[in-house]
């Protein structure tokens, strides 16, 4: 998924074209296609790689691996654009864009499912004999994509999805964890959790909360198909919005003024009976890139990527 916006970064080009500063200079979309090349060596296979990018950011993302030659990697590469849902201001307007039409913005990364079967991408899937997909950031430069314990894990207990989790750092660590909501898959933001939920812990002494969510799932392309039909809940973020006002003048505010809605991915979760969930190392799989600086920054993800491949 390489549609948002990642505003919090503040990188002007889609997400997957920004360089984290490792010595090789590398994107995020390089990083990620080096990883999937390596994995397609070692198992002798072809990896096909759906890219989920926004109308905002299509063709800057596609300029960019054509620039690139697509990382060698063209013939398993398919874009597909993902939905988009109007913005409007405090008082529930529908705001207008720059182009004089209804401004717009990504649906979040729950538009995933839809977009897949609406861009014909699970057609396409099937056509290549693809049974399961893995979704995943394309912010989190240690991503593991290709993972057959995952998917052994899936298939061992019959279920047709399965999540990545890492251990919660504490008990308050602002994530959300996966849980179940009356009794089907799902996960738990940490605001809609009491301190007594988030600290309370099992018969192990482990948090009862304490699987992360990562954003890192794996799907039988029927639980896919499933989703893609469902509507999913929209969920509103407060986000400056440059807009045409009513006499025609272009606005750029400086801070906040316009909601957007997005769906979220785990929405669609309760969707399948069961998840599977498999505990994986922070160190070894979870490096976002969110921020410009502090927490889960370029500055964190390039120590991370480096340890891990320093390891290895
Ligand atoms: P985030 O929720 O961190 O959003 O996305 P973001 O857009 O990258 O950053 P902020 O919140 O604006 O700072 C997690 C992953 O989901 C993708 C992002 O590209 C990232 O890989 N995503 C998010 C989409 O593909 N589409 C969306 O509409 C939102």
């Amino acid at each position: 998924m390489a549609g948002g916006q990642g505003t919090r970064l503040g990188h002007s080009g889609p997400k997957g074209t920004f360089d984290i500063g490792l010595d090789s200079h590398k994107s995020l979309f390089e990083l990620l296609c080096d990883y999937l090349k390596e994995e397609a060596a070692k198992y002798n296979v072809q990896i096909p790689w759906f890219i989920m990018t926004s109308k905002e950011n299509n063709h800057d993302t596609i300029e960019f691996f054509k620039k690139h030659k697509y990382f060698g990697y063209e013939k398993n590469i398919y874009f597909f654009t993902q939905g988009q849902l109007p913005m409007i201001d405090t008082e529930g307007k529908i705001l207008i864009g720059e182009d004089g039409l209804i401004k717009e913005a990504a649906d979040g990364h729950g538009g995933v499912y839809e977009s897949l079967l609406k861009s014909g991408m699970t057609d396409k899937m099937k056509e290549l004999g693809i049974e399961w997909v893995f979704i995943g950031g394309v912010d989190n430069c240690l991503v593991k994509m290709v993972d057959p314990v995952l998917m052994g894990i899936a298939i061992d207990k019959h279920v047709t999805a399965a999540g990545k989790s890492v251990v919660k750092a504490n008990p308050h660590e602002k994530v959300g964890a996966f849980c179940k909501k009356n009794g089907k898959p799902s996960v738990v933001e940490y605001s809609e959790i009491t301190d007594e939920m988030a600290e309370a812990t099992d018969e192990n002494g482990e948090l009862l909360y304490g699987e992360s969510h990562i954003l890192c799932n794996l799907f039988n392309i029927s639980a896919i198909e499933r989703m893609g039909k469902e509507p999913l809940p929209y969920h509103s973020a407060f986000k400056k919005a440059t807009y045409i006002d009513k006499d025609g003048n272009k606005v750029v505010p400086d801070s906040p003024n316009a909601y957007k809605f997005e769906a979220f991915l785990f929405d669609a979760f309760g969707e399948v009976d069961d998840m599977a969930i498999l505990r994986v190392k922070r160190e070894e799989e979870f490096a976002p890139v969110k921020n410009a600086s502090g927490v889960d920054s370029p500055e964190t993800a390039r120590k991370l990527y480096n340890d891990f491949y320093k390891k290895k």
